[in-house]
């Protein structure tokens, strides 16, 4: 078994448009790893690719879109189609921080569709040839809202224990290889994720954001990634919680 933070790997990261995903995607090209950012938003992919240079490769692709999940992964050019490390990181609470009685059906639908099923989606393409070639470590990226419930979260947290739960029986179904699977569960984040939340209106984020003493940079998340990947293959990671320092 060979260590899986070196640049004979292949990361794809989802959501590398923003936040989490593209300080993932810059901390793993440092380190020598060719990395596959994928995302909707094609002007911050391109703002990505051409900071990672030959270490990046963008891909449009939604992850709610089975047709287009299959086929970008498909079209992967020869030198980029075995993925060892797999971030999913993709996901969203638009239209939410609601009462549940208050939410739009359309909008937490989203929630579950990205959060839940996409992850979903993304995973079992990915999974047949990480056995196929027994390496690969996924890295599924939940919150404290995996574990803790609050009010005015009914769908997202229910989403992120989906994702808990996914991770949890996803490690026990690849016991019998050398697949590690890691579950990243993050207090606030300072990210563009309170913006989506509130569909756009950046006071709301603001206030959102203000009301919380500190908050976790989308770099702390990612160094906590790579930890968890830098492991030796005879060490899983099953979950990091990490939360801000209060009074820091
Ligand atoms: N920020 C926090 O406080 C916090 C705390 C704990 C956990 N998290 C989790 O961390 C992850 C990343 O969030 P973030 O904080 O970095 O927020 P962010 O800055 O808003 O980034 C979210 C990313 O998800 C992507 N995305 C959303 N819907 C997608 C879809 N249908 N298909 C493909 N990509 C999609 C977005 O890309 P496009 O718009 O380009 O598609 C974007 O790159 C999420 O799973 C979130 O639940 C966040």
């Amino acid at each position: 078994m060979t260590d899986i933070l070196t640049s004979n790997s292949i990361a794809m990261v989802t959501g590398a448009s923003s936040g989490i995903g593209a300080a993932t995607a810059r901390q793993l090209a440092e380190r020598g790893v060719r990395v596959i950012g994928t995302g909707r938003n094609s002007a911050r992919l391109a703002e990505l690719a051409a900071e990672l240079g030959d270490r990046g490769l963008m891909i449009e692709l939604d992850v709610r879109n089975e047709a287009g999940v299959a086929a970008a992964l498909a079209e992967l050019p020869a030198p980029w189609r075995d993925i060892d490390i797999l971030v999913n990181n993709a996901g969203h609470d638009a239209g939410g921080w609601r009462l549940f009685q208050d939410i739009d059906r359309s909008e937490s639908n989203d929630v579950i569709d990205t959060n839940v099923t996409g992850l979903i989606r993304v995973t079992s393409h990915i999974v047949p040839g990480m056995i196929e070639r027994n390496k690969g470590h996924i890295v599924n990226i939940g919150s404290i809202s995996s574990f803790t419930p609050y009010p005015k979260s009914a769908v997202y947290c229910a989403s992120k224990f989906a994702v808990d739960g996914f991770t949890q029986s996803l490690r026990m179904d690849m016991s019998d290889t050398a697949i590690r699977v890691t579950q990243i569960d993050p207090g606030v984040v300072l990210t563009g994720f309170q913006l989506s939340r509130y569909k756009g209106d950046q006071a709301a984020a603001d206030a959102f954001v203000d009301s919380y003493p500190t908050g976790l940079t989308p770099d702390d998340v990612a160094r906590s990634i790579c930890f968890a990947l830098e492991q030796p293959p005879g060490v899983m990671i099953d979950r990091i919680v990490l939360e801000p320092t209060q009074g820091a």
